[in-house]
């Protein structure tokens, strides 16, 4: 006790007083609001992405102090809520104004398709509106390519945009989605719906006729890599206990819009497909992934699936919609699984695979929006329905999202090995009115580019002429480029994306992503520098972004050399 040091009064003087518990402090109003907004959500770590949409769709926009709350009502630690919510584009944090004004977004699309047909120009008018509830922001891809330019007011997309368009469209206070008309679960039904997972789920077909039909058609997954969807669904029917489904339905490769398309025309086609999957690896349950940019499309799920529960086709919250929020890479399998666990959409590293260590750390099967799509056909008509398809002694079709300099652009579901000056002349009308013909993308942004003179080369997963020239089909986005488009420009506007969109997780990629764009920004190019720095990116970093992305690069190097300026 004598060692007991007596405060005085000049150490008390000193010391600062504290009345409140360390960290930030919630306040009581948006304590209550938090508190009122969840009153019926009993809560879950991994929905933290949709309680942030939540919030954001009440408020307009997140609040640091709507923040402070969650925190407190989810007993998450702020910083881990903050460090998703900053993860992800679409998520808008600001600091509390007083006035709580609702701010609305809107969105100037500025990827390639919609860069060739003047997006820029109508950023730079948008950026002049005097309006503090409105934020304009670019924005890549969002699956409208076909109607480039694209602006998205609100949840309300403007096609074909124009500056005045959009105002218009602001000032009439038009910022809800529109939902297309769609084939209806009674017409779907009418036409045949639902007898083929109903034969399933009563043995009359069983899995072995299944695995055959899906091997012997030749069908591979829709959403870039071509993996045979046979083959991985028997790895992961293989594996005993819990096991999960996930659809990918995150289209984020620039030029890619074939699966909004097919959900907006006849969701059921894809929900049957996935109750088939289902019931083939008996999953526990179904997440399916849908991009934020596609609010009509995630509105159309919602009402399908809950007359799929009403009429006790699927057990209710069987088939559960995880929104996105605005990132490219939440389209790899790993990173879409990280999203949908409610955390930031980083790549994990390989081995384990998904299909043994997946979702939740049970073995899962993911499969993009459009190969299950084509799962009821394929089991309906038999193998042959789609292998016989494709030409040049390749197998089945691909659905060909085409965009950029043709009359005609759009979802055109062709032959796999088909060549892109037939798809052109037989499907697109040929060129738009003024433009010839100088290259092609193949395959979206990751895909690489080919000039015109490479206009016979087979469209095909594996087609070893797109390999031997450093390209692939990806997830079959064709965008036409024509001697009105600058080469160097459209190599940087795709650079980047790949810059925007790097998750940042390892150096090759979020630095040489950063470089490579700065020095493509100069009016001369440094050879060596750029070749040094895509080789790193290529070899070196840990997911598909990163090693694909200096492919424009190398691309536009080899074939449009002529157009380029170097040191
Ligand atoms: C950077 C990156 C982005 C991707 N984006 C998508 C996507 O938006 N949609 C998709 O289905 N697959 C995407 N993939 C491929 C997935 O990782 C995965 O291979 C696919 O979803 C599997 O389904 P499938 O076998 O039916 O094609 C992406 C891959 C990478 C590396
Ligand atoms: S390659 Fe790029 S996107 Fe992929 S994990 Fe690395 S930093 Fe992230
Ligand atoms: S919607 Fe703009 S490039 Fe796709």
């Amino acid at each position: 006790m004598n060692k007991f040091i007596p405060q005085t009064d000049i150490s008390l003087k000193k010391k600062k007083k504290r009345w409140t518990t360390k960290g930030r402090q919630v306040e009581d109003k948006y304590l209550e609001e938090i508190k009122k907004l969840f009153s019926n959500i009993t809560i879950k770590r991994d929905e933290l992405i949709e309680y942030l949409h939540l919030l954001q769709d009440n408020f307009g926009a997140l609040y640091d102090k709507h923040l402070v709350a969650l925190s407190i009502i989810t007993n998450l630690p702020l910083s881990e809520i903050y460090e998703v919510a900053t993860f992800y584009a679409h998520f808008n944090i600001i600091k509390n104004n007083p006035s709580f004004k609702p701010i609305k977004i809107v969105r100037v699309c500025e990827s390639l398709t919609c860069e060739l047909f003047g997006a820029q120009k109508i950023l730079e008018e948008l950026n002049n509106l005097n309006d503090e509830n409105i934020k304009v922001v670019p924005g890549p891809c969002m699956g409208r390519c076909q109607v480039a330019p694209t602006v998205c007011v609100g949840k309300n997309y403007v096609d074909n945009a124009t500056p005045e368009a959009v105002k218009n469209t602001i000032k009439a206070n038009k910022f809800e989605s529109f939902i297309p008309n769609y084939t209806s679960y009674k017409e779907y039904l009418s036409k045949g719906g639902y007898v083929i997972s109903n034969k399933i789920s009563n043995n009359e077909i069983s899995k072995e006729q299944i695995i055959n039909i899906l091997n012997e058609s030749g069908l591979k997954g829709k959403g870039g890599a071509g993996f045979p969807t046979g083959k991985k669904w028997e790895i992961v029917s293989k594996y005993s206990g819990l096991k999960y489904l996930t659809i990918n339905g995150d289209e984020g490769e620039p030029g890619t819009f074939k699966d909004r398309y097919f959900l907006e025309t006849d969701p059921h086609r894809f929900l049957e497909g996935t109750l088939i999957a289902s019931q083939f690896i008996k999953a526990h349950r179904v997440y399916i992934y849908m991009r934020d940019e596609y609010p009509s499309v995630i509105e159309i799920l919602k009402n399908e699936i809950s007359i799929l529960e009403k009429e006790k086709i699927i057990p209710d919250n069987y088939f559960i919609i995880r929104r996105g929020a605005g990132a490219y890479i939440c389209g790899e399998e790993s990173a879409m699984i990280e999203s949908i666990e409610g955390k930031r959409g980083l790549p994990r590293h390989r081995p384990p695979y998904v299909a043994e260590v997946g979702l939740f750390g049970k073995p899962t099967l993911v499969n993009n929006l459009e190969t299950i799509y084509w799962i009821r056909d394929i089991i309906e008509n038999g193998a042959n329905w789609f292998s016989n398809q494709g030409v040049r002694g390749r197998k089945g079709f691909h659905s060909f999202s085409i965009s950029g300099r043709v009359k005609n652009p759009g979802v055109k579901i062709a032959p796999a090995g088909i060549t892109v000056q037939e798809l052109i002349d037989n499907y697109c009308d040929g060129m738009a009115e003024g433009h010839t013909f100088k290259g092609y993308l193949p395959g979206g942004a990751s895909g690489g580019i080919l000039p015109s003179s490479l206009n016979d080369i087979p469209l095909d997963y594996g087609s070893k002429e797109l390999d031997d020239e450093g390209c692939f089909l990806g997830s079959a986005a064709v965008i036409i480029l024509s001697d009105k488009d600058n080469m160097m420009e459209v190599g940087l506007n795709l650079l980047k994306f790949f810059e925007e969109e790097s998750c940042g997780q390892c150096t090759p990629c979020r630095v040489g992503t950063e470089k490579t764009v700065k020095i493509m920004k100069q009016r001369l190019w440094n050879k060596q520098k750029l070749e040094d720095l895509s080789e790193v990116m290529t070899e070196a970093s840990i997911c598909g972004l990163g090693q694909a992305a200096s492919n424009p690069l190398k691309s536009v190097m080899k074939h449009f050399g002529k157009e380029l300026n170097y040191e």
